[in-house]
């Protein structure tokens, strides 16, 4: 029976760090860090995320601001607000909630946002900064993900690790933060052929395929090391669930994270995280 890595536990302790932190910075530079939120729509999903990072910063003493609009808001619209969240020496970070409604273009949007408050690491010169090591900011999930492996002190050097997904998201940049590890990494996606043998040789496995108990045991090494990035809804009984048939999986790991409570609590504390990184790099640009 694998043990549970408890995102939710890590996260928790985490926050109390933050916390103090924040406090701290509030003493030392008369203001706290400053989150801005763009939420376009009602997704249920991106309504649920949301409603969490706002809670996260209210826990902390992070300062936030959701901007809530609805889905007929034009790309030029969603621009100009970015603009002046761009220009606003109070905001620290920003965050574009996705997936955004069909007729905006994700990566116009992305794009906008100044890369110093693109707490997300998504904008394409923080990418650049993660493929070549350079200081930068690292995706939350894919983050947190290598955090939740550090907290079983997991040493990745030679080991054959596997994602699932290869999304922009998390798939290709937790991909690249195990190389990084010295891990070798093998990604597999929706054209792979034979996925299970591949997954079968993992000593890590990272599903990050938003399909939901699409992990079964026969697709896990024995002993295996398995980290469930999925947010799925069980279509017969509506409750959330992950991309691994967690029942059957947790007697062949060694280790694995839960839905909910694992991967999830993880994304938002490094959100924190990297909004007070940001903060303090507006801080140390102000001293200068
Ligand atoms: N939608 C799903 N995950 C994420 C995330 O990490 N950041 C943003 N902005 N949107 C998301």
């Amino acid at each position: 029976m694998a043990f549970v890595i408890s995102g939710k536990e890590l996260a928790a302790a985490k926050k109390a760090a933050m916390t103090t932190e924040v406090e701290n910075l509030k003493e030392k530079y008369g203001r706290v860090p400053h989150l801005a939120v763009i939420l376009i729509g009602e997704d249920a999903g991106s309504v649920s995320y949301v409603k969490g990072k706002e809670k996260a910063c209210l826990e902390l003493g992070i300062k936030n601001t959701t901007i809530r609009k609805p889905s007929s808001i034009t790309e030029k619209e969603l621009l100009e607000i970015i603009y002046k969240l761009n220009k606003d020496a109070f905001v620290d970070g920003i965050l574009v909630q996705l997936p955004l409604p069909r007729h905006i273009n994700q990566t116009s949007v992305i794009n906008s946002i100044q890369v110093d408050k693109d707490v997300d690491g998504f904008h394409p010169l923080n990418v650049a900064s993660l493929y070549l090591k350079q200081p930068g900011i690292v995706p939350c999930t894919p983050k947190g993900i290598i955090e939740m492996l550090d907290s079983i002190h997991y040493d990745l050097e030679g080991k054959k690790a596997c994602v699932i997904g290869r999304s922009n998201i998390v798939g290709m940049p937790v991909a690249k933060l195990l190389l990084d590890r010295n891990a070798t990494v093998t990604v597999v996606h929706s054209k792979s052929n034979h996925i299970d043998q591949i997954t079968k040789e993992a000593d890590v496995l990272i599903a990050a395929v938003g399909k939901p108990r699409f992990v079964t045991s026969d697709m896990v090494k024995d002993g295996a090391v398995v980290i469930d990035v999925g947010v799925n809804r069980d279509s017969v009984t509506n409750k959330l669930c992950g991309d691994v048939d967690f029942e059957q999986v947790v007697l062949k790991a060694s280790y694995i994270s839960k839905v909910p409570g694992g991967v999830g609590p993880m994304t938002i504390s490094c959100l924190m995280e990297n909004t007070i990184e940001c903060f303090l790099k507006h801080m140390e640009e102000k001293n200068d």
